[in-house]
């Protein structure tokens, strides 16, 4: 399982007849599919959305060439495969999903996708409850109306769902807009979970430098609607590269900088976590 893009580029229409934006200039870029945890970062406007959504044929590319497995996808709609397993293999969770659910009851929605996929209903309502379980939805909810749910509860909703048809990778545009810091943490725990117990790769674009250090593995920088940065956290915060992509850096390595800065120490950018920094400032003799 893995995607390829060769020199892709996608132009949407303009306002005007004849006219364009350029959003994807040439991406080159291999993601192996297998255990990866990979998040995508860089400007408003620099083409994250538009990369991730070639990644499972919502997009076609206006030129060149992405390869899902064994599917390659062109900018000519005709000669494209039937679309459908690769959207089973590639679940796609938008950037506000609660906008995607639509059935009378959260246990129906959940299971709806499944079963569009193919699943029999037995098998749906179990993997929908695998599902509900494991994003900590209380079976008391799964009878509810989606609608008289918290805006956190209906993105925990539209994420089982996705889950409940147990694809190998997870695109997911924006995760944690908008939810408040403990249900997103929440959420991003079960993504770290679903990536290191379930094996499954997640491509996560943010803008949350702080869950780019403590989750990702690898690091696309996107600029001008060019992959600008392709590495791990530590080698992007180390170089010029993450203000040429307009970030900031995360808070752990900030108080790094401060600390090796104000007590002339030599603290490492390995740490990851708060926890860790602790550990490390207590064999140090200050
Ligand atoms: N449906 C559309 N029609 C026309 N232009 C679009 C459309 N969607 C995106 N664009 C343009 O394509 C470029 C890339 O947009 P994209 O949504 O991929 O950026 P992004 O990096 O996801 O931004 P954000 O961080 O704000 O979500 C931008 O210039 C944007 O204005
Ligand atoms: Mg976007």
């Amino acid at each position: 399982m893995g995607i390829s893009f060769k020199e892709v580029k996608h132009q949407y229409p303009g306002l005007k007849k004849n006219e364009y934006v350029a959003a994807l200039n040439g991406i080159n870029l291999d993601i192996s599919g297998k255990d990866e945890f990979v998040a995508i970062v860089g400007k408003t406007g620099s083409g994250k959305s538009t990369l991730v959504q070639h990644m499972n044929a919502l997009l076609l590319p206006t030129s060149g060439v992405v390869s899902i497995d064994d599917f390659v996808i062109t900018p000519k709609k005709k000669k494209n495969p039937k679309l459908k397993p690769i959207r089973k293999k590639i679940g796609f969770v938008f950037q506000f999903p609660e906008y995607q659910l639509f059935e009378e009851s959260v246990l129906k929605d959940i299971m709806f996708a499944p079963i569009n996929f193919g699943f029999t209903k037995e098998e749906a309502l179990e993997n929908a409850k695998k599902a509900a379980e494991l994003l900590g939805i209380s079976s008391d909810l799964l009878e509810k109306s989606p609608f008289n749910l918290s805006g956190g509860q209906m993105r925990k909703v539209a994420i089982a769902g996705i889950l409940a048809y147990n694809p190998d990778i997870l695109l997911l545009d924006e995760p944690t807009r908008g939810l408040d810091p403990k249900t997103a943490l929440e959420v991003m725990q079960i993504f770290s979970k679903i990536n290191k117990d379930m094996h499954k790769t997640i491509i996560v674009i943010t803008h949350d430098m702080n869950i780019v250090y403590e989750y990702a593995d690898r690091v696309i920088g996107m600029k001008d609607g060019l992959i600008h940065f392709d590495g791990t956290p530590k080698e992007l915060f180390s170089s010029p590269k993450y203000l040429e992509c307009h970030l900031t850096k995360p808070d752990i390595l900030k108080l790094i900088d401060y600390l090796n800065q104000r007590l002339n120490l030599n603290l490492s950018y390995d740490i990851k976590t708060e926890n860790e920094l602790i550990a490390k400032l207590k064999d140090v003799s200050l």
